[in-house]
């Protein structure tokens, strides 16, 4: 029988389904300490981001069974991935499922920044009564510039079509054509649009993709989104850039360090912000799940 070990919890509908298949499974999360001892008598791992599957615990699962890891989200950045390569286990993960709740969330972020919602949530319970201070702009009619037309850009520029926006795109794959919206090079979208949202990997050799120096091409009083990895945006830079009013104002769902130290940035009037929860819906999670026990039936038939 297959043992497959969820260190970071995984739907209970996807636990039972694994074992009406056959497997064996373990919910329990194991300290870093101990893990890849712990792996060796595992034949899967399913992980969300909290669990990091770095080199030494690879490594510790040497002589062991495992075999493959599956990350229950789209990122891979908490696996070391050509460690896992290296040592014959297979990396997977589930592309699908998130992609409608993560476009849903730079939509409520774009409509936050741009109408000052959590801003005016939070100073009114303070009992302050800021009427005049919070005219915002409509999202409708505005240019939205999507860096990153995988699934979760293209579920973004359905839905913001649907409101009036138009859509342009920067991919680095380049220009898609199966794709209506206009396909910009970085420096030109970021030229003509009111907001931008960020959907790409964090690419750790290029460093940050939006720093100071994108920051400035950006057009006068627009918007950013960031629900991709927070290090694809310079947060001093973009700090910096919030206060001079360059940027009227930015929408975080992830930081450069989670939990997030950054006090300043999310306590900034402009900002609007969420701990990581792009992918944190009944929904998703539960196509999560599905998409899950897919793959590792997929891989062990
Ligand atoms: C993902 O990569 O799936 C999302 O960022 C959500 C998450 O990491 O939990």
């Amino acid at each position: 029988m297959y043992r497959i070990l969820a260190s970071d919890g995984l739907q209970e509908k996807a636990i039972n389904n694994l074992i009406e298949l056959g497997f064996e499974v373990e919910n329990k999360h194991y300290d870093k300490e101990v893990l890849g001892e712990v792996l060796k008598d595992f034949d899967a791992l399913v992980v969300r981001s909290a669990t990091k599957v770095t080199k030494e615990v690879i490594e510790a699962t040497k002589g062991g069974k495992l075999k493959l890891v599956v990350r229950a989200g789209v990122g891979i950045d908490n696996i070391d991935v050509a460690a896992a390569k290296e040592a014959g286990i297979e990396v997977r993960n589930t592309p699908n499922a998130s992609s409608d709740s993560v476009a849903e969330l730079a939509l409520a972020h774009m409509f936050a920044v741009a109408r000052f919602v959590g801003t005016s949530n939070y100073t009114m319970r303070n009992g302050e009564w800021n009427k005049k201070k919070y005219e915002g702009i409509e999202i409708g009619g505005k240019t939205l510039g999507i860096i990153g037309m995988g699934r979760i850009g293209r579920a973004l520029a359905n839905k913001a079509t649907a409101l009036g926006m138009t859509v342009v795109y920067n991919d680095m794959f380049g220009k898609q054509d199966d794709l209506a919206y206009d396909f910009l090079e970085l420096n030109d979208l970021l030229k003509i649009s009111d907001f931008i949202s960020l959907h790409v990997p964090y690419d750790k050799n290029a460093g940050a993709l939006i720093g100071k120096d994108q920051l400035n091409i950006m057009k006068d009083g627009s918007y950013i989104i960031n629900c991709a990895r927070g290090k694809v945006v310079d947060e001093s830079a973009l700090l910096e850039a919030l206060n001079s009013g360059k940027i009227a104002g930015a929408g975080i769902d992830v930081f450069e360090v989670e939990p997030n130290t950054n006090e300043i940035l999310v306590n900034h009037p402009r900002v609007s912000c969420t701990p990581h929860i792009g992918a944190s819906t009944l929904e998703a999670q539960d196509r999560i799940g599905d998409e899950v026990v897919s793959v590792i039936k997929n891989f062990f038939k």
